[in-house]
């Protein structure tokens, strides 16, 4: 099953990600995560990417597809694989079809993760993460059982740098300006599948597992 997970900041991408993928036992590739990763271990690309992403921009395209062209060539992803936070404009849009076409496997379906800025703005401010092994976490709605600490690894839990809210302001400019075409261009191919962000986490996964139902 091959799958884009498309949304604003917030919707809960990466959170229902992480459950598909142990469900459907295919990779989840969150680009914003291997971003993180490289800033951490300062890499050449980390230290290309921190600041777009301090500042809510997005990272060039030639750095974020070279990462994904990468990934989507590892042996995990032959079963498929759930992209969440890409592509996020139509150049990359397009250099996946590219992409997925030279490899005769294109994407069976971009699941719309539609989502109120009231939604985005209370989870993003209340989001912690955990620093080692990246676990989320919600103070208000997926609180830890001990506070600051990770359920399930111990690590101490953390807020990620562009969960300020006047960052979030921007990335949710950024979205509008850059991201938000990806649902037509997916209307048109008619792969565009709609779930309802604002549902609580069981709910919007219930309305995942109908949606991907259909899907091989
Ligand atoms: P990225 O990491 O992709 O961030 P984002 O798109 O802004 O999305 P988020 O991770 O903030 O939201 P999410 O939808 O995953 O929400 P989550 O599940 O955590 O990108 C970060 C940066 O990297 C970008 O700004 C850019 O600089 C760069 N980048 C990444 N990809 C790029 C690309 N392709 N091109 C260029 N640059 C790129 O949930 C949020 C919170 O809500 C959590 O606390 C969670 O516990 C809670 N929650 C989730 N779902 C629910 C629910 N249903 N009910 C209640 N609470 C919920
Ligand atoms: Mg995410
Ligand atoms: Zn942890």
């Amino acid at each position: 099953m091959r799958v884009v997970l498309l949304g604003p900041p917030g919707a809960g991408k990466g959170t229902h990600a992480v459950d598909l993928s142990k469900e459907y036992g295919i990779p989840h590739i969150s680009t914003g995560d291997m971003l993180r990763a490289a800033v951490k271990a300062q890499t050449e690309i980390g230290i290309k990417a921190k600041g777009f992403m301090d500042k809510g921009e997005l990272v060039p395209d030639a750095v974020v597809v070279s990462i994904i062209r990468e990934r989507l060539a590892g042996k995990d992803c032959k079963n498929g694989f759930l992209l969440d936070g890409f592509p996020r404009n139509n150049a990359q849009a397009k250099m996946l079809d590219e992409m997925l076409a030279g490899i005769g496997a294109p994407v069976q379906a971009v699941v719309y993760l539609e989502t109120s800025n009231a939604t985005i703005i209370r989870r993003l401010t209340n989001r912690r993460v955990c620093k080692s092994c990246g676990a989320t976490y919600n103070v208000l709605t997926m609180p830890p059982k001990k506070e600051g600490v990770c359920d399930l690894c111990g690590g101490a839990l953390y807020q990620r740098t562009d969960d300020l809210e006047s960052t979030i302001m921007n990335r949710l400019k950024v979205y509008a300006d850059q991201t938000a075409d990806l649902i037509d261009y997916y209307k048109k191919k008619g792969l565009l599948k709609v779930v309802n962000g604002d549902l609580d986490r069981s709910a919007a996964y219930k309305e995942f597992q109908k949606t991907l139902a259909s899907i091989s």
